[in-house]
C-alpha cells in the first residue's frame, strides 16, 4: 500500500485521529520562528491541521502540503486559514526559496533513507536562504521500535508497506549535517487516538538554519 492509500484509509476510518490538542512541538517551533522573524511557513504532511492550527491561530501565514485527499477534506473544516495543496511534497508546484520556514511534524520518519534525503533536500529548496527548518521524528526510545522487519538500519516495516525510521540523536544530526543546527531535543507527545485512546510517542526534534 502506498503512502496516499494508507493515509486516506486512516483519515477516512478515524477522522481527526489524533484529536484537537496540538503537540508541544508547536510551542517550541513558534518561539524559534518568532525569534528569527519567520512569517511564512510551509507545512509538508499537514494532515487534518492538528498542528497547523496552532500556527495559523498565532498569525503565521501557513501553506500546507498533504498527499491524502481525505486529510485535506478534514483540514478544510479544521484549519480553514491554512492554504492547502493536495499533492506529494515531491511534486509540489511551488517556486524555490518561497518560505521563511518549514515545520514538519512526524513525516520524515515515514520514508526509507534515499527518500528521506530527497525529502529534506526538497524542503531546503523551498525555504529562503537563512530560512529555518523544524522537523520532528520518532525516536529509537519509542515503544514501537523493533516492531516488524528491519529493512534498513533503524527502519522497520511495521505494517505491509508502512515504514518507520527510528532516529537516534546522532542519526538526526547527520541527516541535517549540511545545515547549521540551532536547537535539538526530545519530548513525549501524548495524543488521544480516536480508536486506541491515550497514546504516548517518544519524539526528537531539530531546528536548523539553511
Ligand atoms: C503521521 S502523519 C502527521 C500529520 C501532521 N503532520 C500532524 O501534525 O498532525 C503524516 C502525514 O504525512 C502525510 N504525507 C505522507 N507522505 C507525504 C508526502 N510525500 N507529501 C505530503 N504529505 C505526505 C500523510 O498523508 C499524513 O497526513
Amino acid at each position: 500500500m502506498d503512502q496516499q492509500a494508507y493515509w486516506d484509509e486512516q483519515f477516512e476510518d478515524n477522522g481527526c485521529v489524533w484529536g484537537s490538542q496540538p503537540s508541544v512541538a508547536t510551542d517550541i517551533a513558534i518561539s524559534l520562528f518568532k525569534d528569527n522573524n519567520a512569517q511564512s511557513v510551509l507545512i509538508p504532511g499537514a494532515g487534518y491541521g492538528r498542528n497547523s492550527k496552532a500556527l495559523t491561530s498565532d498569525g503565521f501565514d501557513i501553506t500546507g502540503i498533504e498527499i491524502s485527499s481525505s486529510a485535506c477534506q478534514l483540514a478544510e473544516g479544521y484549519d480553514p486559514a491554512m492554504t492547502l495543496l493536495n499533492c506529494s511534497l515531491f511534486d509540489a508546484p511551488l517556486p524555490a526559496e518561497e518560505f521563511d520556514a518549514v515545520f514538519c511534524f512526524d513525516v520524515l520518519h515515514l520514508f526509507l533513507e534515499e527518500e528521506r534525503r530527497r525529502f529534506i533536500a526538497k524542503c531546503a529548496d523551498l525555504v529562503k536562504p537563512n530560512g529555518l527548518m523544524f522537523f520532528t521524528v520518532l525516536s529509537e526510545n519509542d515503544d514501537y521500535f523493533g516492531s516488524g522487519v528491519e529493512v534498513e538500519p533503524g527502519t522497520f516495516e511495521v505494517k505491509a508497506g508502512k515504514y518507520i525510521h527510528f532516529f537516534t540523536a546522532g542519526d538526526l544530526r547527520d541527516s541535517f549535517q549540511r545545515y547549521c543546527i540551532l536547537q535539538e531535543g526530545q519530548f513525549k507527545d501524548s495524543v488521544k487516538h480516536a480508536k486506541h485512546g491515550l497514546k504516548e510517542y517518544q519524539v526528537r526534534y531539530i531546528c536548523v538554519r539553511k
